[in-house]
């Protein structure tokens, strides 16, 4: 009888403390940033809004852009965090013009930008969706909207003493097979064998550029860039593979395994306050973050990094003559 209480009471300690070593490192860092403005891409929900939620304790200006609006939230942090300016603007990655506009708009509100994140994303899209520009609705909203909107900011972003660019990216960029002369992912598509699962392919494709794209950003631009993994995290970004009927009821059949082996959001936006409050002397240059740490980022090389770059602003090119 004793052993097996042993035995039970042993197994709860075990299961205890890997559920505190799955669940992930918190932030200890800490640093004045009141004067700091941050602007972050999402923030209706999922990571990037407990992203804000953390930094509202701050006493700093944050800048938000997304599709919706994320109304009940706003008016709370407004109420009970008076000392932080928060201000949402509608941004949709995935609309050219929404971009500009969301610039516009920017440049209104904000005289300098210290911290940009780009957070927001959509992964999985069950049906082969595009963006109003053409591209591959991951590919646009993860990646190149990103890109675009980053170009368009540095002017504020040089504005600041210490600038510097955060892009959530994945440990999702393993599944990458990034190629300049598929970048839509239409041959994985048209694929008979692999048409069902490309669209975490494209996913892939567009983690893997947000981290050769911080490999690459501050020598195109003098600003410091990283990238991070925020580990496997309950938010939203499942919403497409739960669109789909046999997904949602393997989730709903596994969901105590599944909430045990990942993280919430609060843990899930600790990473991204690593890399906030990193001072300029800790923050590797192109690094890449999982877990509150500095971690190795597969497939990247300086090589991939310029040609993406290089890539990226010609396709630029192409697209601004189209939306003309
Ligand atoms: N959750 C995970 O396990 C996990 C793992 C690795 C990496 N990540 C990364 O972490 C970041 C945050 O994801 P999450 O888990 O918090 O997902 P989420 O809950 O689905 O939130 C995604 C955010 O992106 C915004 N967004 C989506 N499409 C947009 C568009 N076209 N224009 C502007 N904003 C758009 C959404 O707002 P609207 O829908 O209102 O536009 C929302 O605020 C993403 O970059 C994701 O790839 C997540």
């Amino acid at each position: 009888m004793w052993l097996y209480l042993i035995a039970f009471l042993l197994a709860l300690a075990i299961g205890y403390a890997l559920r505190i070593y799955l669940r992930g490192r918190e932030c200890k860092i800490r640093r004045d940033i009141s004067n700091k403005t941050i602007l972050i891409t999402g923030g209706s929900k999922g990571i990037g809004q407990e992203t804000i939620r953390q930094l509202a304790n701050y006493n700093c200006t944050i800048i938000f852009g997304s599709r919706t609006k994320p109304t009940e939230f706003l008016n709370h942090l407004n109420k009970y965090y008076p000392q932080t300016t928060i201000k949402y603007i509608p941004l949709d990655l995935q609309n050219w013009k929404s971009i500009q506009q969301f610039v516009e708009q920017v440049n209104k509100e904000v005289k300098k930008i210290d911290i940009l994140i780009n957070n927001a994303a959509i992964m999985g899209t069950l049906t082969r969706e595009f963006t109003s520009y053409g591209l591959e609705a991951q590919f646009g909203t993860n990646y190149f909207g990103p890109f675009y909107l980053t170009q368009q900011l540095l002017p504020l972003l040089k504005k600041s003493d210490s600038p510097r660019v955060i892009n959530v990216a994945s440990v999702a960029h393993t599944y990458e097979g990034l190629d300049f002369n598929d970048i839509n992912c239409d041959k994985w598509a048209n694929s008979i064998f692999w048409s069902r699962i490309y669209t975490y392919r494209a996913y892939g494709n567009t983690k893997l550029s947000l981290i050769l794209n911080a490999q690459e950003f501050s020598k195109r631009t003098g600003i410091k860039a990283c990238s991070l993994h925020p580990g496997v995290v309950r938010s939203e970004v499942l919403q497409y593979q739960l669109s789909s009927k046999w997904f949602d009821w393997l989730l709903k059949i596994l969901w105590p395994f599944f909430a045990y082996f990942t993280k919430d959001c609060y843990y899930g936006c600790q990473t991204t306050l690593y890399c906030i409050m990193m001072s300029d002397n800790q923050l590797v240059d192109g690094g890449y973050y999982d877990n509150c740490e500095l971690s190795k980022p597969k497939y990247t090389s300086k090589e991939r990094a310029e040609q993406l770059w290089d890539f990226t602003l010609e396709l630029i090119k192409k697209v601004e003559k189209e939306q003309r």
